[in-house]
């Protein structure tokens, strides 16, 4: 079933970066998942649970799939249905971008919005999926691959990220990964574990994200954080889980543009932060990878905006203006 563009998602390059460590002699590399053809890390599990889903029967040639996200998740299965010929519906809600909407739109997906957030949480995450329920009950022969719960999710990181990585490196000392539906921390961790790599886990949470516990507050950023424990978390294989905020999103893809030429999006440029907090105390000769989930061509109008980042996040210094 691996055919034509859907060759191409995986295998993205690990990008050495020379100026982002304040430590001259640690190696740091950048697994840029921009590089995938949907323009994320999404690709790979997307791909994965729409393959299994044909493999075991629950998908058909006229199965309708439905899916909440309002971003990358979205886009990617935009772009595997459609090469499929596969009917896609996805339940997004005010917070798409304009941008995101016309992606899925141009691959040929139908949109679905839900306008109110849920009554009791104010959330718009579980309205979206109380309408995802709706939507199939109401459609025969529909099928929802739930990022959230499926395993596949987790899955296609360990046997495609995670094992691209360990070939490409001898040693990896540290792995920093942004956590949302901790797909890709899961199953990273998983082949580390079950390789017995020597390597460290390092979460990078959103501050305000109840992930690990604490208190729940407003985040701006997609892709880093959730208002709930994602039922994919595995904690016991994680070894220190750091904190960025939304400016610091801010900063480091500014710092990735200004240093390396990297246009990433946000929660790369939290990752990035998130290593560079706790660089110092990190072996002067170690090497780490930093997962970057996607390009920032989908953040022109919100981090690369020097007006949008002054109303909604706040100041930024100088040098970076
Ligand atoms: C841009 C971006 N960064 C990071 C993540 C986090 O990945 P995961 O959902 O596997 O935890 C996501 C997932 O939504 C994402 O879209």
């Amino acid at each position: 079933m691996k055919n034509g563009i859907l060759t191409t998602i995986g295998n993205t390059p690990l990008v050495p970066l020379r100026q982002i460590t304040r430590e001259p002699k640690q190696h740091v590399y950048a697994k840029w998942e921009g590089m995938n053809p949907g323009g994320s890390a999404k690709d790979r599990p997307a791909l994965r649970m729409i393959q299994e889903g044909l493999r075991s029967g629950e998908i058909g040639p006229d199965t309708v799939i439905i899916e909440s996200s309002s971003g990358n998740m979205a886009i990617s299965l935009a772009m595997i249905c459609s090469y499929l010929g596969l009917r896609l519906i996805c339940v997004i809600d005010p917070k798409t971008t304009t941008q995101n909407v016309q992606i899925m739109k141009a691959y040929g997906a139908e949109i679905d919005w839900v306008e109110q957030p849920d009554p009791q949480t104010g959330e718009f995450l579980p309205a979206r999926i109380a309408r995802v329920q709706a939507l199939l009950s109401q459609i025969e022969n529909s099928y929802w691959p739930n990022q959230y719960a499926n395993p596949h999710n987790y899955l296609s990181h360990y046997h495609t990220t995670m094992k691209e990585i360990a070939a490409s490196l001898k040693e990896i000392d540290y792995l920093f990964c942004g956590v949302s539906s901790c797909g890709t921390i899961r199953g990273c961790a998983e082949y580390i574990k079950d390789h017995k790599l020597k390597t460290k886990v390092i979460a990078v949470d959103a501050k305000g994200s109840m992930i690990f516990g604490g208190e729940k507050s407003k985040r701006l950023f997609p892709g880093l954080g959730a208002g709930m424990v994602p039922p994919q978390l595995k904690p016991e294989l994680i070894d220190r889980t750091v904190y960025v905020t939304d400016l610091d999103c801010v900063i480091g893809c500014r710092l990735l543009l200004q240093k390396e030429s990297i246009l990433a999006g946000a929660s790369s440029g939290g990752v990035m932060m998130g290593f560079q907090s706790i660089s110092a105390e990190l072996p002067k000769d170690s090497t780490s990878v930093l997962i970057f989930p996607d390009r920032g061509d989908r953040y022109l109008d919100t981090v690369y905006s020097r007006e949008w980042v002054k109303e909604h996040v706040g100041a930024m210094p100088d040098e970076l203006q």
